[in-house]
């Protein structure tokens, strides 16, 4: 039975629904949706769930963090365009380790209209794996998205020719490593043969057939071009100074605001992991950017043909019973 929704600060209960609807779009690794929330009186929780990971591809739960930081960027932009600041919290208590943020949503604040903007892109951002066309990404934008990266306390380095190169050379290696691995196939078989009315998962519509090697490295555009040119799609990678629990989350909530910037000013995106799912070649890669960010996600940037959006579960299957959080 869903628990009752009541006011929590500023927020009344069906604001507090609509907050929960936009937390819930966010993208997460293979459409796993690895978050529960608890409506407390003294806030909103976010909690990882366990049940949801990857243990192939993502054994050390690094993904569900940042899927789960993605969440938390949703939410907290949620609150905020309601007029309420949504003062978070992350990893709150040790002896708590799936409760990953609390949002408490008490002072009033006058809505940032570029949050506003970020808060509209919600529902318009969809994963796109679609062939991007050639299409310039003006460097005002490329500017917002660093910026935006920089808000959440992470950061997109410019990759020059030579990174470039190497990187297409990192997806090959990483994308074989996982078609070869039964395990990895098995797992990926799991989320993405879904049954038709299943609310997770990635649905055929949305990926069609398990991605070739050719559409992975097209994401890399062709060899020895800059990283953003006349016909290329933009690559970026977000990184963060250190790799702990409160540095993934923060890094998924400044992937979600990357995306939605991008998605804001008409740009679609799509993702490329191999390269940070597999750890020897995540490794090279943080060498590559020359060993003092952890790369968390790799995202492109382009235009595409408008994909429908992929399901997810009701707030029911992600409202955990209310419970008191001590002081
Ligand atoms: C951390 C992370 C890694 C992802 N990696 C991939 C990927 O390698 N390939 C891909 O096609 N989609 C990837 N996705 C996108 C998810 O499959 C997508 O978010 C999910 O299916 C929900 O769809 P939506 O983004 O359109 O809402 C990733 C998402 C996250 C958050």
């Amino acid at each position: 039975m869903t628990p009752p929704i009541t006011s929590i600060g500023l927020l009344d209960p069906d604001q507090v629904k609509s907050v929960l609807g936009a937390a819930v779009l966010a993208p997460s690794t293979r459409n796993t949706q690895p978050w529960r929330f608890r409506c407390t009186a003294a806030g909103i929780e976010l909690h990882a769930d366990p049940d949801r990971a990857l243990p192939v591809a993502d054994a050390d739960r690094r993904e569900l963090l940042l899927s789960c930081g993605a969440a938390l960027f949703n939410l907290r932009t949620a609150i905020h365009v309601l007029g309420a600041h949504p003062a978070t919290t992350l990893l709150p208590r040790r002896d708590n380790p799936t409760l990953l943020a609390v949002v408490r949503p008490f002072a009033a604040r006058k809505p940032d209209r570029r949050l506003v903007r970020l808060a509209d892109a919600i529902p318009r951002r969809h994963t796109n794996r679609t062939p991007f066309e050639a299409a310039v990404i003006p460097d005002t934008v490329v500017a917002e998205l660093r910026h935006a990266a920089e808000a959440e306390q992470a950061w997109l380095p410019r990759l020059d020719a030579n990174q470039l190169d190497r990187s297409r050379d990192l997806v090959h290696e990483s994308h074989h490593s996982q078609m070869t691995d039964p395990a990895f196939l098995a797992e990926w078989r799991h989320w993405t043969a879904r049954p038709r009315d299943s609310r997770d998962g990635v649905p055929d519509y949305a990926a069609g057939a398990m991605p070739s090697e050719d559409w992975i490295l097209g994401a890399f555009g062709s060899p020895r071009r800059s990283l953003v040119d006349d016909s290329d799609p933009l690559v970026v990678i977000v990184g963060s100074f250190d790799d702990k629990q409160a540095d993934r989350l923060r890094a998924g909530q400044a992937m979600q605001r990357v995306l939605l910037t991008a998605a804001a000013a008409g740009f679609d995106a799509s993702f490329v992991s191999p390269p940070v799912e597999v750890p020897e070649v995540r490794a090279e890669l943080r060498t590559l950017l020359g060993g003092g960010l952890w790369p968390q996600v790799v995202l492109r940037f382009g235009r595409a043909t408008p994909v429908p959006w992929t399901p997810r579960r009701s707030l029911d299957d992600v409202l955990l019973e209310p419970s008191r959080l001590s002081a």
